[in-house]
């Protein structure tokens, strides 16, 4: 057996700017190193390869989420009731709870009105001819569409993606990024202890519905604020990303954009692409329960820590045929952007919703998408961008 001391170790700090900036060949680096790469600096083993990344989070059982952020502070703050650090059978009734609404068929009445909302958007862009495809529809699509189907007040909206992006920040290690995000993290606890009461929350909205699960003694009475609270911290920077990446991306594959352009049935591989290209989270974390045996030769003993790395599993040559090509007619169903198994993302039918309404949206209008350089936005979890100035042809 392969003793840990043996195994592949890596120095790299896969949460600084300058690898965030340029994250793919470290990825392939620690690819390359092993199926289990001990970071150093963070007391971490990365799970960089496909295979292992999905068979960690297919497995619950034996790697637990209690401990996903990666430092200890952010993971005793999130309470017990956190649907992401939780087990079955907590777990399951939480799910069960937001699943009710978010399954592709609760929201099929929604369809249409998010489609409409889409052209609206897209169309006074359009007429604009130059925008910013971040701050002017990535960062405000999602926040209409989950706020209201959450049900949250008017008041604060335009807050929210800064306080989430701190909260998201909160996952990463006890490094700068994490420490200057608390002051913003507490503002979130707070915005959401005052403005998003029960009562603040709309009639009818997936919001009360929660709460409506709570009094019918589904889920626990504490778990409904941090079930409310998953949706609002989970379904809202992830999806602007996934938003900001596909323009990005279509702005800069042009012969990919001729494509859909020609066959609409390519528009949902065409988001999958963009989720397996730049996948949104990058990274979360798992504990090793019971000895882990990666390959004949390599044992992880249980309470080992893995940060299982999505952007790089969704971008492994084991597993994707010339994967650094963005292919909008590439099988990629399996890609692991929304994550997989128990913990899979709850909310993956909205996201698709609105990005394959976004697409459709710009395909009505628009011949040609021309982008001057993102500005990167860096996360310690996330990957998306802070300003993409474009503008669009419409001959
Ligand atoms: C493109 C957009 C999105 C991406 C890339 C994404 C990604 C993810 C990932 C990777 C996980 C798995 C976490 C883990 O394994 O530990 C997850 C879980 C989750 N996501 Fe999403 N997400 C997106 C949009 C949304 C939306 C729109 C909502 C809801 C409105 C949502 C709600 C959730 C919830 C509640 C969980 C926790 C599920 C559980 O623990 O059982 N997500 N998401």
């Amino acid at each position: 057996m392969q003793s840990i001391a043996t195994t592949p170790r890596s120095d790299v700090d896969i949460f600084s700017e300058d690898v965030m900036a340029a994250p793919y060949p470290v990825f392939q680096q620690l690819r390359d190193a092993g199926p289990v790469v001990h970071l150093d600096r963070f007391g971490v083993y990365a799970v960089p390869r496909y295979q292992q990344a999905r068979d960690v989070l297919a497995d619950w059982e034996s790697f637990s989420s209690a401990d996903i952020a990666f430092n200890n502070d952010f993971n005793e703050y999130m309470s017990d009731f956190s649907i992401l650090r939780s087990d079955p059978p907590l777990h399951d009734a939480m799910r069960n709870t937001l699943a009710a609404k978010l399954a592709r068929r609760a929201l099929r009445e929604q369809e249409p009105a998010i489609s409409r909302r889409a052209k609206d958007i897209v169309g006074r862009l359009v007429e604009q001819g130059s925008f910013d495809a971040v701050t002017d529809l990535a960062r405000r699509f999602p926040v209409e569409i989950v706020g209201d189907l959450i049900g949250l007040p008017e008041d604060g909206r335009e807050d929210l993606l800064r306080m989430v992006d701190a909260n998201f920040n909160c996952f990463g290690p006890d490094n700068e990024r994490t420490r200057a995000s608390l002051p913003r993290r507490a503002e979130l606890a707070d915005y959401m202890r005052v403005s998003v009461t029960r009562e603040n929350l709309a009639e009818g909205s997936m919001g009360r519905a929660v709460y409506e699960a709570a009094d019918a003694g589904a889920i626990p009475a504490q778990a409904a604020p941090w079930l409310v609270m998953a949706y609002v911290t989970a379904g809202m920077d992830t999806t602007v990303h996934a938003l900001g990446h596909a323009v990005w991306l279509m702005a800069e594959h042009p012969d990919q954009w001729e494509l859909l352009r020609t066959d609409r049935s390519l528009v949902p591989p065409a988001f999958r692409e963009v989720l397996r290209y730049e996948s949104p989270v990058q990274a979360f974390g798992r504990t090793v329960r019971t000895d882990w045996t990666v390959e004949e030769d390599v044992t992880l003993p249980a309470g080992t820590k893995l940060a299982v790395l999505f952007g790089s599993a969704n971008r492994d040559e084991r597993r994707w045929p010339d994967p650094e090509r963005f292919d909008v007619t590439r099988d990629n169903i399996g890609h692991l952007a929304f994550g997989y198994g128990l913990h899979g993302c709850a909310g993956q039918a909205l996201a698709r919703i609105e990005g394959e309404a976004i697409l459709n949206a710009l395909l009505d209008n628009v011949t040609r998408i021309e982008a001057d350089a993102p500005v990167r936005h860096f996360n310690n979890v996330l990957r998306g961008l802070e300003s993409l100035p474009v503008t669009v042809f419409t001959d």
